[in-house]
């Protein structure tokens, strides 16, 4: 690890004097300088047709941004995770999502031990219970068959679940329900329940501390939920699993640790969606097919691990995002799959992307001074269009695009989906591309609305094709995101792995609800601001 300040190092430089020679140039003038440019910058690997062409680039600047990588060892940096050093240094834990998605004879030691074994047999353990759930062996306690599945959890414990159930809804059990609760706003839990009979409904606690506040709480009212229904708490062992890394509050919460599902210290949150954490997935869509997007994921990660940088999906993605975060000072990034089915994908992807680099200190606790954490959003194509791409494309900002597309729709109706991917290049054409003053009074434009009509392009964009979704290509997605945020954080010499963002507000919140709560007048000690809050609240609710 380089422990250099980034911008002082002479690759960084580099790039600062070629950008100014650079942020001129119009993507336009590029493509019809380079006949091969689509050639040039376009990468297909494991079934993914990668084409960053239409990017503010050119070979120099891809080679200037792999050699800062080379430099800021990124190279020794994957290997390390690969080989499940402790990466993560503030927590001291490896990092081993990869270990995840292992074929059964890999070998990756953790202090000393293979976790490989352990892995497949939570696999195995989980693919047994989907079954029981699937066939309707499993019992609820008055005898009935389980149709509702209700995964309670937050952040990774609930974003990774519910993204990959929307997204393979179409491979899951139409006859079971699944649900998500995650707000520690009760409106979740009732609106998640309200048509469904404590008999048939399991609960899958999901969490790895298992003791994130909205969780307890949720699954605290889904228990009381149940026995009221139920009237016993032997009930409970027929209506609750849980997902945790931590037995011993399994175990006090009431659940049997029969029932949990395990995972480790070194899976983070937002990188568990294929551990124990996926339960919910693999009841829905059966371990075949969960199976499946673990070898998607284990393509990607061949990939990442072994394609040299030029040619590497994970690694262009991320120093194009570092390109436009830092020397262009782009203020976001847009993720734009043109897939209904992957509507949760931009959230998930937030939580993955700015929880992990939303960091203002170096691995070796130095104040950053450069940018780091590009702000993800973004919604389904083509819906998003006709919401917030008239920014993208007219705005001041400038915000680079990521559009994930399929060949192959899911759903093979009429004509939508060629008008749907006729969207997808049609955006990205708009944005690299624009529309001139020229061509606008040619086409006899009135003058007062040429300015309003005028498209400035040089918008830079990149497009994901792939065959169809699936959860192979599932797999394959989420990866190639996992990976680029990994290798950004290397650059920015982050640590990606942990989040002391999320404590502070935790603590606060804390000590805050008793205030709320208590009958007698509380003594408030906070600034002005926040004590003519908790007044005004207690005021106003009684
Ligand atoms: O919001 C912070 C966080 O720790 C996330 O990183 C994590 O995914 C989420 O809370 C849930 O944590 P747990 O699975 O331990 O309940």
């Amino acid at each position: 690890m380089n422990n250099q300040s980034l911008k002082e190092m002479p690759e960084w430089k580099a790039l600062e004097a070629h950008f100014e020679e650079i942020r001129k140039e119009h993507i336009r003038n590029m493509f019809a300088e380079d006949p091969e440019r689509a050639e040039r910058f376009t990468v297909t690997a494991e079934g993914i047709y990668f084409d960053y062409s239409k990017h503010r680039i050119n070979s120099r600047t891809m080679k200037l941004l792999a050699d800062l990588a080379e430099a800021c060892g990124l190279r020794e940096a994957i290997e390390a995770m690969f080989r499940g050093e402790k990466i993560n240094n503030t927590e001291n834990r490896a990092v081993l999502h990869t270990a995840l998605r292992a074929p059964a004879d890999a070998i990756i030691n953790v202090d000393g031990k293979n976790v490989v074994p352990e892995v497949h047999a939570v696999l195995d353990k989980m693919e047994a219970f989907s079954e029981k759930i699937r066939s309707g062996e499993w019992k609820g306690y008055t005898g009935k068959a389980i149709k509702n599945i209700v995964n309670i959890g937050i952040g990774g414990s609930d974003l990774g679940p519910v993204m990959a159930y929307e997204a393979l809804r179409n491979y899951s059990r139409r006859d079971l329900n699944f649900r998500f609760v995650s707000n520690i706003d009760g409106t979740d839990f009732a609106e998640a329940v309200r048509d469904l009979n404590p008999e048939e409904t399991l609960f899958i606690v999901a969490s790895k501390t298992f003791t994130t506040l909205e969780t307890m709480t949720n699954a605290g009212t889904a228990r009381a939920w149940c026995l009221a229904t139920l009237k016993d708490e032997a009930a409970i062992a027929r209506h609750f699993v849980a997902l945790s890394t931590n037995a011993e509050a399994v175990s006090a919460f009431g659940i049997d640790t029969s029932n949990m599902f395990a995972f480790w210290d070194w899976v983070g949150g937002r990188y568990s969606m294929e551990s124990a954490i996926g339960l919910s997935t693999m009841i829905a869509i059966g371990a075949e097919n969960f199976r499946e997007m673990l070898s998607g994921f284990r393509a990607i990660d061949n990939h990442y691990r072994t394609a040299p940088f030029e040619k590497n999906i994970p690694v262009i993605m991320a120093l194009l995002g570092i390109w436009y975060a830092d020397f262009f000072k782009a203020q976001g990034m847009a993720v734009l799959p043109y897939e209904q089915y992957l509507k949760r994908f931009p959230a998930y992807l937030q939580q993955l992307t700015m929880e992990s680099n939303g960091k203002g200190v170096t691995r070796d606790g130095r104040k950053v001074n450069y940018e780091t954490g590009v702000i993800y959003f973004g919604e389904p194509g083509t819906n998003g269009q006709h919401s917030f791409y008239q920014l993208i494309h007219q705005g001041t900002k400038l915000i680079p695009c990521d559009f994930i597309g399929f060949a192959k729709p899911v759903h093979n109706i009429g004509r939508h989906h060629d008008l749907l991917m006729a969207n997808v290049f049609a955006q990205a054409e708009a944005l690299a591309f624009g529309k001139t003053v020229e061509q606008l009074e040619a086409e006899g434009e009135k003058p007062f609305l040429v300015p309003h009509k005028t498209f400035e392009g040089n918008r830079p964009s990149s497009v994901f094709l792939l065959e169809k979704l699936t959860p192979e290509t599932l797999g394959k997605l989420v990866a190639i995101y996992e990976h680029c945020v990994h290798a950004q954080g290397v650059i920015w010499q982050l640590d990606s792995f942990d989040q002391w963002g999320v404590q502070l507000g935790k603590v606060l919140a804390g000590r805050i609800a008793p205030e709320l709560e208590s009958v007698a007048e509380p003594v408030l000690k906070h600034d002005s601001s926040t004590n003519s809050l908790i007044q005004a609240y207690r005021n106003m609710k009684k």
